[in-house]
């Protein structure tokens, strides 16, 4: 390194280094060492990380000077065996390939094409809860997230098969769960987790398959499954690549959304007033009970609590990047292969750039504050951004108004909500849902 100072180390475990201690609790490890430094290094058996919470070097490394920078092996890794043909674990030419590919399904005008499908699949979801049923809550918010993504996805009603997804998506979270022993292991060692991971995966994977065998058989409709058929024979996409990006989707987009939900519903039961305020929300935007496609742009509110939700609850851990290349971020200088996790769990948490930061607070967003643009990068930024961000908005707007203008749910949380330690932050403190219809 040319620059005088590298960036502080934070005290860790002899030989173990930081690794352990993220193991245990990844949201106290991350906050301890973010408040040592806006980077820091952390180190780990056999490679080192760091980790970058200040808001313009996030910018820097994720737009600035994105070039010199690809997806990092932490991030890559969770999806490898499954979509090594697909957008989320490319780089390169082939990433560019593919990204451009996918890109137009997730564009303003035809995003909002899916509002009238989706408004259908939760209305018949929300319609099936029975007065004070009880449910996890979690599971529940995954599985209407997923019923509203696979149509809009696939072109189908996946009723009866979300297990699918639902066990594939769990294996691939419970794999790269940085507590498990055998994450560490040598690829040829297999273990029970490998194995029930590759069982699941391959049935998710052959689902996919008789979907698109279905669509092929069938006149292709505006599902994002059609379009990418539509590029394949026109010799954009491979078959094989049109499969890896349809498993790529259904698994990038099921956990989050339903996560980002089931932390809105248990914010909503902590703050009654807010609650109200979105039922009346509803009733003034929606008629006899029901959203219009053209209604959704009237719900500021439910706009506003999503957000605050996405700012409390990040659903990722962080992005991952590694320098392909030696590179100057700040005052810093950085080797080829250098390795740098951005948390938004930290920035987004900062009184520097948020008042009041661990308050729910969506009227926060009604106001113009001047903060810098990486205070608050949930689905990330920079060209490599989450391309389903407006797909999820779409989604989880939708399903949050239609769902509380229906029911109340009463939230019961088994003590202080945990996380599962991987490249996301699912929910593992059990969340039970009780309906109360009104
Ligand atoms: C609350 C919802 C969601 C959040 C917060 C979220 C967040 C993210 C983040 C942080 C990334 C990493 C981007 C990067 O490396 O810079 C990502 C990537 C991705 N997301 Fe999402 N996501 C969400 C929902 C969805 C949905 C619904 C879909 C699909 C329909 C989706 C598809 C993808 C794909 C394909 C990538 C990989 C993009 C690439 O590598 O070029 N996500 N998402």
């Amino acid at each position: 390194m040319s620059s005088e100072e590298s960036p502080h180390t934070p005290n860790g475990m002899p030989f173990l280094g930081h690794g352990l201690e993220y193991a245990r609790d990844p949201i106290a490890a991350i906050e301890k060492w973010g408040e040592q430094g806006d980077i820091v290094r952390l180190e780990y058996p056999g490679q080192s990380f760091y980790l970058v919470t200040g808001p313009s070097y996030i910018q820097e490394i994720l737009v600035k000077k994105h070039g010199s920078f690809t997806i990092g092996p932490a991030q890559r890794e969770s999806f490898e065996g499954i979509t090594d043909h697909a957008v989320n674990t490319s780089t390169g030419s082939d990433w560019e390939r593919r990204r451009k590919a996918i890109n137009p399904v997730f564009t303003g005008d035809t995003v909002e094409t899916y509002r009238g499908r989706m408004i259908s699949e939760i209305t018949t979801s929300v319609e099936a809860w029975e007065d004070g049923e009880t449910f996890d809550l979690h599971r529940e918010m995954r599985l209407v997230t997923m019923r509203m993504l696979a149509d809009t996805l696939l072109g189908i009603d996946v009723r009866g098969d979300e297990d699918v997804i639902i066990a594939a998506s769990d294996s691939l979270i419970d794999r790269a769960n940085f507590r498990r022993i055998g994450r560490y292991l040598p690829d040829w060692v297999p273990t029970p987790t490998d194995r029930r991971f590759e069982r699941k995966v391959r049935a998710l994977d052959e689902y996919v398959a008789e979907c698109i065998a279905h669509q092929r058989r069938t006149e292709y409709g505006d599902d994002v499954c059609s379009v990418l058929l539509e590029a394949s024979d026109r010799g954009v996409l491979s078959e094989r690549e049109v499969k890896h990006n349809l498993v790529g989707l259904l698994l990038a987009g099921t956990s989050s959304p339903g996560g980002t939900l089931t932390h809105a519903w248990r914010l909503l039961a902590a703050h009654p007033s807010v609650r109200r305020s979105l039922v009346a929300e509803f009733e003034s935007v929606a008629s006899e009970g029901r959203l219009s496609a053209a209604d959704v742009d009237e719900l500021t509110l439910t706009r506003n609590v999503l957000s605050e939700t996405l700012r409390l609850y990040p659903p990722t851990v962080g992005v991952n990047r590694q320098a392909t290349e030696p590179v100057t971020i700040g005052e810093y200088d950085f080797p080829e292969r250098a390795q740098f996790i951005m948390p938004q769990w930290v920035p987004q948490r900062d009184d520097r750039f948020w008042s009041d930061p661990e308050s729910f607070d969506p009227s926060r967003w009604e106001r113009d504050v001047d903060r810098p643009q990486f205070a608050y990068f949930p689905f990330s930024g920079g060209p490599r951004f989450c391309p389903g961000k407006k797909v999820a908005r779409e989604e989880m707007t939708i399903a949050l108004a239609q769902m509380v203008g229906h029911v109340d749910l009463e939230v019961d949380v088994d003590g202080a909500v945990e996380f599962t330690p991987s490249m996301t932050l699912r929910p593992k403190t059990e969340h039970r849902g009780t309906v109360r219809r009104r």
